[in-house]
């Protein structure tokens, strides 16, 4: 045994990351090789509770059967074509995934922040083009705390110095305002140059920040009010994650522009996926926005089975149940060490409250060892957040681990 608990041949592996790869991350010392369900198994074989869900992009399960054999069947028959000819499931896709969440058109990309540039530029063009805002004025409307990526414009609109320190300049034509404050909004919507609000509807990098109930329906209404478009990024909220297929169908509204990424493929290749009506969509003609990759046959594939698995397997209805459960069996815990327990379905998170400000850490690294994964995210906060097919008795048994641990370190 090494440093950490870990076997040779998990610190060899971990060695060649470090030495080899550039140290943009600051993962939990495990070396896993193997996924199923809600378990992953290391290197040596432990078998560990899935608690992060690689950020809510595996909802369905680790390599759930019925996304990994159509990735299999059609990698087989067709992988890429690029949007320079059709595929016979491109078109196919896209009624699925326009019908499946109620809009006329989709845009397919790859990755999650792919996506949100996608919609930032959507919103932009439809100023200009619909909303008669002139030329190079259009603003942008992000809340405090974002987090949607790690491009040059994603950081800029970010409020985490982590994020955009050292990396500037940044993207003009962004504003910020509070989360959850919508004297705030109504007063940025003052400017006439406002084009959309991008927004998520619980942030979850931020460390699972619920908006107070009727937030989302009040964005939907000023929106609408001082004709500004409402981006919903549903890429880690989304998918049945928040207990509901989206987490703004808690408050019953429908943004204009909806953004997808994550579990659309389970967790299997990145895919991504921009939602709008004609009015908006059509203002793209062809040639101006794009993607190799975005809506390869492939990703069509299996997001049409990542998509039907999360409604066959009534995967919201039970991460309604499971998260209610999970809130309810950690707060029998009355650990001195959790401060709060907040989250809607399994988008769950505790605060930590330890005077050591690496308690989060070492908690997850005893979590670690008595076989479940979790991450801090901003230091004091640790997400719970399984996949989806997750069962009463498992839960169980993750409190049970999550007792111990919190006793361990008390
Ligand atoms: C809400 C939200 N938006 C966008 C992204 C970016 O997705 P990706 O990492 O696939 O680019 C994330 C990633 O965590 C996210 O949580």
């Amino acid at each position: 045994m090494l440093a950490h608990n870990l076997s040779e041949r998990a610190a060899h592996y971990l060695h060649l990351e470090e030495q080899f790869g550039a140290h943009n991350y600051h993962p939990i010392p495990v070396v896993l090789e193997r996924g199923e369900g809600v378990f992953l198994y290391d290197v040596d074989g432990k078998r560990y509770y899935d608690f992060l869900s690689g950020y809510s992009a595996v909802n369905q399960g680790h390599c759930h059967p019925k996304i990994i054999d159509a990735l299999i069947t059609q990698a087989k028959k067709l992988t890429l074509t690029s949007r320079a000819f059709h595929s016979n499931l491109l078109g196919e896709y896209a009624q699925y995934i326009t019908s499946y969440f109620g809009y006329d058109k989709v845009l397919p990309m790859n990755t999650g922040v792919e996506g949100g540039e996608t919609a930032i530029k959507l919103a932009r063009r439809w100023a200009y083009t619909k909303k008669g805002i002139a030329e190079n004025k259009a603003k942008i409307i992000f809340a405090e705390g974002n987090f949607w990526g790690r491009t040059l414009a994603a950081i800029s609109s970010s409020t985490d110095p982590s994020s955009y320190h050292n990396f500037g300049p940044f993207m003009p034509g962004f504003e910020l305002v509070p989360y959850n404050d919508l004297v705030a909004l109504e007063k940025a919507f003052q400017d006439t140059n406002i084009a959309a609000f991008m927004v998520e509807p619980i942030q979850g990098e931020a460390g699972v920040v619920i908006p107070a109930d009727g937030y989302l329906k009040g964005v939907r209404d000023l929106c609408t009010q001082y004709n500004v478009l409402f981006i919903a990024d549903e890429i880690q909220t989304g998918l049945a994650r928040t207990g509901k297929m989206l987490a703004c169908d808690h408050d019953a509204v429908k943004p204009d522009i909806l953004i997808l990424g994550k579990a659309l493929s389970g967790g299997t290749m990145p895919v991504s996926a921009v939602l709008c009506n004609d009015d908006i969509m059509m203002n793209i003609k062809p040639g101006e926005h794009g993607s190799t990759y975005g809506g390869n046959p492939l990703a069509c594939a299996v997001a049409m089975v990542a998509l039907q698995v999360l409604k066959d397997e009534q995967m919201a209805e039970n991460a309604e149940a499971m998260g209610q459960l999970l809130r309810d069996e950690l707060a029998k815990l009355q650990s001195p060490l959790i401060k709060t327990i907040r989250g809607k379905g399994l988008l769950n998170a505790i605060v930590i409250s330890h005077p050591n400000p690496d308690a989060s850490w070492d908690l997850c690294l005893e979590l670690k060892n008595k076989g479940l994964l979790a991450k801090p995210t901003h230091g004091d906060k640790i997400r719970f957040a399984p996949p989806l097919s997750i069962t009463k008795e498992q839960i169980l048994e993750c409190v049970a681990i999550i007792g111990k641990s919190v006793e361990t370190l008390q």
